[in-house]
């Protein structure tokens, strides 16, 4: 059978190392610089590293192939893309969900992504400002947590970033994501190289080396710091599919602008190895300065930010490299977020014939609103703006069977009071009175 002749309407990559280098953009994230350092750190070292090289080989590149491979014969989002190879091949027609949960964990990964996103950019004057000089693992928590309790600042930062995703994507494929990265990867590349010279010379580098990459073998059976084999190997697997950026239609919509000549199993082991290799990378980037200062590598989601920044303070230079770290996490954070939203915004401009600017600008908005919504926990307000506002009132009045002077109270309450005090409760945390 012959390769699809379809066209992708948005466009195509302009080579095939245009590809390589958005999907690798994609890949190398939060999940290669924040996430897989730290993960490491729990779970006890090189027993982790082992699992999960075996996991992206094994499990990471084959899974990466089939989306590649999907969207390429589709040419289309993943939502259509799917429903187009179920009408063609007359498969089960619930396989469109897989389209559809691809968007919707794309929402939720966002909303967290694009907060965690936010601390990175917040670091960056922070730690250039010299904030971290010479204060001790107790003071740079204390700074952290600092940042956590100023929602304003937060979600003047999430938006910051939510802006930039739309700058890149309203643009196209071509002109926008193409370029970013373009630009971007090697950006990072530079940075990452330069940040481990600097942990080469100034940090515990052979102490780090070890830590990585000679695992016990005693250790790797007994689970590590995980407890089991078996909840070890599952942290593993987690992480090489989030790496990898698996599972959520980004890999599969890039593949969609791939040309039909390109081999997809190259391209795959080329970006599941430049994804590893960044990962290793930073993990010797980050340890050689824990180590150096003599800190403990298991402090959860607070290594990079609290631990290496800590270590960053101590060292020489420590406020230019630390600075050019948090640079570098965000650089990161904006190649991969924008392949989150890229399934979506194809989706709309498939469906509802919208240009890609309004397309980009609904997902960037759903997005920054559904991160403010999870940053600040306001889910209920929207409950009862629905219910009290938009649903028929007769809908209400037959569900509750209540009596009239008690149905007006909720209603009164429902409207007015209840999202009155979420609003006020909100301002206040946001520091307005
Ligand atoms: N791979 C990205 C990272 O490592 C995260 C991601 C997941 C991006 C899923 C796109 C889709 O940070």
């Amino acid at each position: 059978m012959a390769r699809s002749q379809r066209t992708s309407i948005h466009g195509q990559w302009g080579s095939r190392w245009a590809f390589i280098l958005a999907a690798t953009g994609s890949a190398v994230g939060l999940g290669n610089i924040w996430r897989f350092p730290y993960v490491v750190g729990e779970s006890g070292g090189g027993a982790f590293v082992v699992l999960y090289l075996l996991f992206v080989l094994g499990v990471g590149v084959p899974v990466m192939m089939g989306e590649i491979l999907l969207g390429r014969h589709g040419r289309q989002s993943p939502i259509n893309t799917l429903s187009t190879l179920c009408r063609e091949y007359g498969t089960q027609r619930a396989w469109v969900l897989l389209g559809w949960l691809g968007v919707l964990a794309g929402f939720i990964i966002l909303s967290f992504y694009s907060v965690v996103a936010g601390w990175s950019l917040a670091y960056v004057p922070m730690t250039a400002g010299g904030a971290f000089l010479d204060a001790g693992a107790d003071r740079v928590g204390e700074l952290f947590a600092g940042l956590l309790d100023r929602p304003l600042e937060l979600v003047l930062w999430h938006s910051v970033f939510m802006a930039l995703c739309f700058a890149v994507v309203s643009r196209g494929v071509r002109s926008g994501l193409e370029k970013a990265v373009r630009f971007l990867m090697p950006a990072l590349f530079l940075l990452l190289i330069l940040l481990v010279g600097y942990g080469m010379g100034a940090g515990a580098f052979a102490e780090a080396m070890r830590y990585l990459f000679l695992p016990d073998l005693g250790e790797l059976l007994a689970g590590g710091e995980a407890g089991s084999l078996g909840a070890l190997m599952l942290g593993a697997v987690g992480q090489a599919f989030f790496t990898l950026s698996l599972g959520m239609g980004a890999i599969m919509v890039y593949g969609s602008y791939l040309s039909s000549r390109s081999s997809i199993l190259q391209n795959s082991v080329i970006i599941a190895g430049a994804d590893t290799a960044i990962a290793l990378i930073a993990g010797l980037a980050v340890f050689p300065i824990v180590f150096a200062v003599g800190l403990e590598p298991d402090s959860g989601a607070g290594l990079v930010f609290i631990t290496l920044s800590a270590g960053f303070g101590q060292m020489p230079a420590g406020a230019l490299f630390g600075t050019l770290f948090f640079v570098l996490l965000s650089f990161a954070a904006w190649t991969s977020a924008i392949s989150i939203m890229e399934p979506a915004t194809a989706y709309l401009v498939e469906n509802r014939g919208w240009s890609r600017r309004r397309a980009a600008a609904v997902v960037a908005l759903a997005a920054w609103a559904m991160g403010i919504l999870s940053a600040l926990s306001l889910g209920g307000l929207l409950v009862a703006l629905y219910v009290g506002w938009v649903l028929p009132r007769r809908v209400a009045e037959a569900e509750l069977q209540l009596s009239h002077p008690m149905f007006s109270a909720w209603l009164t309450l429902i409207r007015w009071l209840v999202p009155l005090a979420i609003v006020l409760v909100f301002l206040n945390a946001l520091g307005v009175f």
